[in-house]
């Protein structure tokens, strides 16, 4: 055919091959790219997210700390296998509030996106201990020392107040509140109905490792409790006209 001829033109001309490769590859750019500037919003409202508290916020940034992403995936891809073993998969909505991303890319122990109530705090102070105490043939590294580092959440509002500067929707009075918030979710005999009145009635208010005081352990036993757990997905359906 005529215009298959003049393709060798193209073939044995490399600066020309170069020039037209590049011209396809911008008009497919931009018919992906430029559709995002006319979307209003593209994550889907969904019921039942909200902000971490100041105490799972603290928890989160001890899990990044400590690298636990780099074994550990928070994302549940659409394929039967994952929703059978791991629940529904993720939407886009429940990472919303993720600065930065734990999406992660490399699943050496299970995804953790809706670990939130698999198991109870015990199982976790545990298992973060030592966790082939729990789980025989564990690779996972201890974290005991997490239980002796007390923390006082001195810090979290300023951490807050970074993430409401990349638009975490966190209040005046979230702010106002945060060390507070921070202490009273840890202790199940404090006065916690400001942190359920901002939070929600949802938001787990327990002595997490079971000592007095507040550890790292609690903290990100805090946070692990509440994955996946924000949204119903008995009431939950896709809105499907977007
Ligand atoms: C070197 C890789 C590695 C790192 C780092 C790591 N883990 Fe794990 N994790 C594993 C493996 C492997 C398992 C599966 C065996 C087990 O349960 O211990 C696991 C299991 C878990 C489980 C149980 C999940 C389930 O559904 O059964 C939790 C929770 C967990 N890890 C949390 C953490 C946290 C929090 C950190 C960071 C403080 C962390 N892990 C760091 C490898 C790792």
């Amino acid at each position: 055919m005529a215009i298959l001829d003049k393709h060798k033109i193209l073939e044995t001309n490399a600066t020309l091959l170069l020039v037209f490769s590049f011209l396809v590859v911008t008009i497919g750019g931009i018919v992906q790219i430029a559709p995002l500037f006319y979307l209003e919003n593209t994550i889907e409202k969904v019921e039942g997210m909200r902000p971490y508290t100041p105490l799972e916020l603290a928890g989160r940034e001890i899990y990044i700390r400590e690298g636990c992403y780099v074994c550990h995936s928070q994302m549940i891809r659409p394929m039967r296998d994952e929703v059978e073993r791991y629940g529904h998969y993720s939407l886009a909505a429940e990472s919303m509030y993720d600065h930065p991303f734990q999406w992660g890319s490399k699943r050496t122990g299970p995804d953790l996106a809706r670990v939130g109530g698999r198991y109870s705090d015990d199982w976790h102070v545990d298992h973060l201990r030592n966790p082939e105490a729990v789980v025989p043939e564990s690779v996972m590294p201890k974290y005991a020392f997490l239980e002796d580092t007390r923390i006082d959440g001195k810090y979290i509002e300023d951490l807050m107040r970074t993430h409401a500067f990349v638009g975490v929707p966190y209040s005046d009075e979230m702010l106002d509140n945060a060390q507070a918030d921070f202490l009273a979710q840890a202790d199940p005999d404090s006065d916690y109905d400001g942190l359920l009145e901002r939070y929600g009635d949802k938001v787990n208010v327990r002595n997490f490792d079971g000592q007095a005081g507040i550890s790292e352990t609690d903290a990100l036993v805090a946070y692990l409790q509440m994955l996946g757990t924000l949204v119903d997905f008995s009431t939950f359906t896709p809105d499907a006209s977007r």
